[in-house]
């Protein structure tokens, strides 16, 4: 990409926004890779810096991305491709794999966690599924052969489909077919305290059925907000109460462990087809801005409100070659030219006049136990068929 374009950029951002956001050590962005024409990694570094991310999730080891964050303070979670995951269950094999794409880079890049498939209990691959579990387990004990479990913590990333009911939150619930999947997957991530990842998108929601749907409690502006009668607990946006759907179907499983949640995806589209309603770069940045402040502000959700939600929005870059509607190419933050998609900093700089958002310092806690990494996998189009789940 030319540089021009890049500095050009740079210049836009707000000094204030540096501020305000350069101290959280939550924000975090998906760096994916579906794409003929992004710009060299080396040129990603200057981007991140400009909107106050110090956490990038990528889907998969490339070595030139991996060595172009040598040097930075930024954390990176890392994702082991859905393919490889019947191997990866062999013990011999996960340690090959962390000695050759991993352990390289660890004495000057920051690894903090693995994401070992993307979205895989939904997808409909029995193979995937079935070897998941042992799959994480094989990584976890490999790294722990090579002293590094305390250092990377490994998880895997799943779409909000995994719930049967969402709403109102109380009442979340896994997909009765998961749960034989999902309670040994619980038991794992809290035993070696991983988090529990998961893509939420409440843009599909909106674009399922904009006519019931408020956008204000979407877009995380004003709103009267929406009470769970059996809990009390009042949502002002959908994204809480899909986090806590998912930390009530936790609760429900039946597993006596319960486990953090993270967002690993969320994003706004700034760009759509004809019949997706709600995709524009106005939403995007009223998503996107909102998103960021919040997070950067420490919030934690209604059932958890002292445990600041982690999320990794999605994404860097508009990807032109992912597959599906319009959107799926359009959630980039930055056009592959290094340009904004949207101006961001503007509405960072606004957010407090239209959200009414406290203004509480961001909280500084300090690396979870096993390292504070955050995951999740690229493909929100693997997540399109959920709106439904978060209406009813
Ligand atoms: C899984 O299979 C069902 C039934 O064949 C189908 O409706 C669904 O779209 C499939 N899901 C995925 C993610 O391929
Ligand atoms: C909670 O109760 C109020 C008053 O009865 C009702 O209007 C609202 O729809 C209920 N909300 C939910 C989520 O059930
Ligand atoms: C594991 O589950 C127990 C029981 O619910 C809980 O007290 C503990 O905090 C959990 N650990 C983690 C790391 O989430
Ligand atoms: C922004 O936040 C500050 C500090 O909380 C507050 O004093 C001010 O009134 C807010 N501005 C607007 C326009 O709401």
């Amino acid at each position: 990409m030319p540089m021009p374009s890049l500095i050009l950029s740079l210049v836009v951002l707000s000094p204030s926004l540096l501020i305000s956001l350069a101290f959280s050590p939550m924000i975090g962005i998906n760096y994916g890779q579906v794409a003929n024409n992004l710009p060299s990694p080396e040129k990603v570094i200057p981007l991140l810096r400009s909107i106050g991310v110090n956490r990038v999730k990528l889907f998969d080891t490339n070595p030139n991305i991996l060595r172009s964050f040598a040097g930075t303070d930024i954390e990176l979670t890392v994702g082991l491709p859905d393919p490889l995951i019947p191997q990866i269950r062999d013990p011999a094999t996960a340690l090959s794999w962390i000695r050759s794409n991993i352990k390289p880079y660890l004495l000057r890049t920051k690894i903090s966690a693995i994401t070992v498939g993307n979205e895989v209990l939904t997808s409909n691959d029995s193979a995937l599924i079935q070897n998941l579990l042992p799959a994480m387990k094989s990584v976890h004990y490999a790294l722990a052969s090579v002293g590094l479990d305390r250092r990377i913590a490994v998880t895997t990333a799943h779409s909000l489909t995994v719930l049967s009911s969402s709403y109102p939150p109380s009442a979340g619930a896994f997909q009765p077919g998961l749960l034989t999947y999902i309670c040994p997957l619980i038991h794992f991530l809290n035993k070696t305290r991983s988090p529990f990842l998961i893509n939420a998108y409440p843009f599909f929601a909106y674009k399922a059925d904009p006519k019931r749907v408020s956008l204000d409690y979407v877009l995380f502006r004003p709103n009267a907000g929406v009470v769970d009668n059996s809990t009390g607990l009042r949502y002002g946006n959908m994204l809480h109460a899909q986090v806590d759907a998912l930390l009530a179907a936790v609760a429900a499983a039946g597993v006596e462990r319960t486990v953090e949640v993270r967002v690993s995806e969320t994003g706004w589209p700034s760009a759509g087809d004809d019949d997706e309603v709600g995709a524009s770069p106005e939403n995007a940045r009223m998503y996107n801005g909102n998103l960021m402040k919040m997070v950067a502000g420490g919030k934690g959700t209604p059932m958890r409100p002292e445990s600041p939600l982690q999320v990794y929005v999605f994404a860097l870059f508009n990807e032109n070659l992912k597959p599906g509607p319009t959107s799926e190419r359009h959630y980039g933050l930055f056009k592959p030219d290094g340009t904004p998609a949207y101006d961001l900093t503007a509405s960072l700089r606004a957010v407090n006049s239209t959200t009414g958002f406290e203004k509480s310092p961001p909280r500084l806690t300090g690396p979870m136990s096993t390292g504070s990494f955050h995951t999740g996998t690229s493909s929100a189009s693997v997540s399109e068929s959920s709106p439904r789940n978060f209406l009813t």
